[in-house]
């Protein structure tokens, strides 16, 4: 509708392929990453990659819009940093929400961006439908004063990681992060598997894997897999689901 060309670019185990976006699309008006945790696979984008994305924005004159849509609650160790934290030239316009860490349901997030750009982004915001409610704002700009999300914060990320522990329990896989995909389970499975099959056939159980495949923007280079959420693992039953899951996995395989 906004007359944007996309490109898509390849992710590996460094995250987004700067190198080849740039030659796909060197004179791209913006490039849009999720440079902290990859949606959906999770990868970090690595340090020499954001240093390269930066370079060529900055040469180049484009923005950076980066969505930052899970830092609050990675689960293992520290966050990476913010690209636009290390941005010296002012081209990053970094997009933050509270979609995962509070609810959707209150359509609250925040940007950061260059000054320069502070009258535009104004503008776009106030023809958002429906606007955000201005007493939401107020209250959650009191939630985060009086130190209450920082709090919640900490215990979301409990309550997740415990969730993912009576997963990995339940579908007998290692107590490890590295298979996480942000804040779901990666369960790969062999090529070519239907696993849009699959998460269809689950939902008359109850369950709702997503499906990996749909991800890909070309569908001959798609991985076949099932995204399994870890916040809403209900805190009985789990063993139960996830036995109907692999069972209905094995029967499509
Ligand atoms: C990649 C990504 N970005 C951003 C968001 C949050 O979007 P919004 O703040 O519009 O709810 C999500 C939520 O699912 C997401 O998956």
């Amino acid at each position: 509708m906004a007359g944007i060309e996309s490109v898509p670019v390849n992710v590996d185990a460094h995250g987004l392929d700067v190198e080849a976006g740039i030659q796909r699309a060197p004179g791209a008006a913006l490039a849009v990453v999720t440079a902290g945790q990859q949606a959906p696979l999770g990868v970090t984008l690595s340090l020499a990659r954001r240093l390269r994305l930066l370079e060529w924005a900055n040469e180049n004159g484009s923005w950076i819009i980066e969505d930052d849509y899970l830092s609050e609650l990675q689960l293992a160790g520290r966050a990476a940093p913010a690209l636009a934290s290390q941005d010296r030239s002012g081209r990053v316009i970094h997009i933050g929400t509270f979609s995962k860490t509070i609810n959707p349901g209150l359509r609250l997030g925040f940007v950061v961006a260059p000054t320069a750009l502070s009258n535009r982004i104004a503008d776009t915001a106030a023809a958002l439908a429906p606007a955000a409610s201005l007493a939401s704002q107020w209250a959650l700009a009191e939630f985060m004063r009086k130190g209450h999300y920082l709090r919640h914060l900490r215990r979301m990320k409990r309550t997740y990681s415990a969730r993912l522990a009576a997963l990995q329990r339940a579908l007998s896989l290692p107590a490890t992060t590295e298979a996480m995909a942000g804040l779901a389970l990666l369960l790969p499975l062999p090529q070519g598997t239907d696993d849009v099959g699959i998460s269809q056939q689950a939902l008359a159980v109850g369950l709702a894997p997503l499906p990996l495949s749909i991800w890909y923007a070309d569908v001959t280079q798609a991985q076949s897999g099932l995204l399994l959420g870890v916040t809403n693992v209900p805190d009985e039953g789990v063993e139960d689901c996830c036995r109907r899951l692999v069972e209905l996995t094995q029967a499509l395989m």
